[in-house]
């Protein structure tokens, strides 16, 4: 086994064709029992649910080359918690949670020479997904789905990596108050394109959603959840039950608790109080955790303090934690990292 010859430093968020992906079927009422194949091409009727009603949940997650070259997935089991949610609340038959990380073992270990070097900043990024492929035209759930896993090795998600980027304020709107804003299914997705193609023609990396009620709270971006860090020095997270419950923002928060000893207040957001505040971050498994430097809406702009040529002091260090901690030179919690055997 030789590792695959990219440029792994300059490899990119985008996706490439790896050798294998996963697949397993709903059909007549219970998964089959899934298998690798070559082909990363699917096959659906014109009418399939996904096609028409967009029936479809996915997941994130990478797998990582430690030094002595074993590789190591972070946190599968809570990718495996979430898919199965989100597949309940699209009427979707859910992916049992262990068949789902002992899935994941296999790509990974199927697709080895594809995940980055040691030290390369690159991983092997994993898509999970499911999607309605029984034919509807009413609307209603399909009655046969499939589950894949594909692989694809990334750099990092926004340009520039750990330096600061500037977001802006969305006039659209994420997710609804109990719509699927909490859920990760690519409907919210295909909502936010819109606004990303304004936002990234007008020069800013991301949207920043504020709560669609009352379009005074924070909410989070098209692909990451938002943290401050308030005038105390307190780790600042915004509570919602229609934000993604990002499974980075909760290591954060537990590597801000117990490695780094911070105060975190996880709370209803004001958008009013982010220009009081002296750090922002993004985090998510594509985006891990990219310094934000400037925050406009409309006429406002707020540029806060750790400014545009590196993070701040807290964001770096959650950063080097999380990162140390993924990349095996910082000792986990228990259960954090699954090794591929
Ligand atoms: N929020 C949104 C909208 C996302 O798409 C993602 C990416 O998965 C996240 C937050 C971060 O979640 P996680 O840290 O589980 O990847
Ligand atoms: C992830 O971080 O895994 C996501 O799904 C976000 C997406 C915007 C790439």
């Amino acid at each position: 086994m030789a590792k695959k010859d990219l440029d792994w430093g300059n490899i990119g968020f985008q996706y490439r064709v790896t050798d294998k992906r996963y697949v397993s079927e709903w059909k007549g009422g219970e998964w089959d029992e899934g298998r690798l194949t070559d082909d990363p091409n699917v096959v659906l009727n014109e009418s399939a649910g996904i096609l028409q009603y967009c029936q479809q949940v996915f997941e994130g997650l990478k797998a990582y080359t430690w030094e002595d070259g074993s590789i190591v997935c972070f946190r599968p089991d809570m990718n495996a918690e979430r898919i199965f949610n989100s597949a309940k609340r699209m009427e979707m038959p859910p992916f049992p949670k262990e068949r789902f990380v002992r899935a994941v073992e296999e790509v990974v270990r199927a697709n080895a020479d594809w995940v980055p070097p040691f030290g390369s900043g690159a991983t092997l990024y994993l898509r999970p997904y499911e999607f309605a492929t029984g034919v509807v035209i009413g609307v209603k759930p399909a009655d046969e789905y499939q589950f894949r896993i594909f692989a694809t090795p990334v750099g990092p998600y926004y340009k520039g990596g750990a330096t600061p980027i500037s977001i802006i304020v969305s006039d659209f709107d994420r997710a609804a108050p109990h719509g699927t804003g909490a859920v990760k299914a690519g409907l919210n997705y295909a909502m936010s394109l819109h606004s990303s193609v304004l936002a990234h023609t007008a020069g800013y990396a991301e949207n920043l959603y504020l709560d669609a009620a009352s379009r005074s709270y924070v909410e989070e971006t098209g692909g990451s959840n938002a943290i401050f860090v308030d005038g105390e020095g307190t780790l600042v997270i915004p509570k919602s039950d229609s934000i993604l419950p990002s499974i980075t923002r909760r290591s954060i928060v537990y590597v801000a608790e117990h490695y780094l000893h911070l105060k975190v207040d996880e709370r209803p957001v004001l958008f009013d109080e982010v220009k009081g505040f002296k750090e922002c971050g993004l985090c998510g498994t594509a985006a891990v955790l990219s310094p934000v430097g400037r925050i406009v809406n409309h006429d406002e702009v707020i540029n806060f303090p750790s400014g545009m040529e590196k993070a701040g002091k807290v964001m770096g260090e959650l950063y080097n934690t999380l990162t140390g901690i993924q990349s095996g030179k910082i000792e986990a919690p228990e259960g954090w990292i699954h090794v591929i055997r």
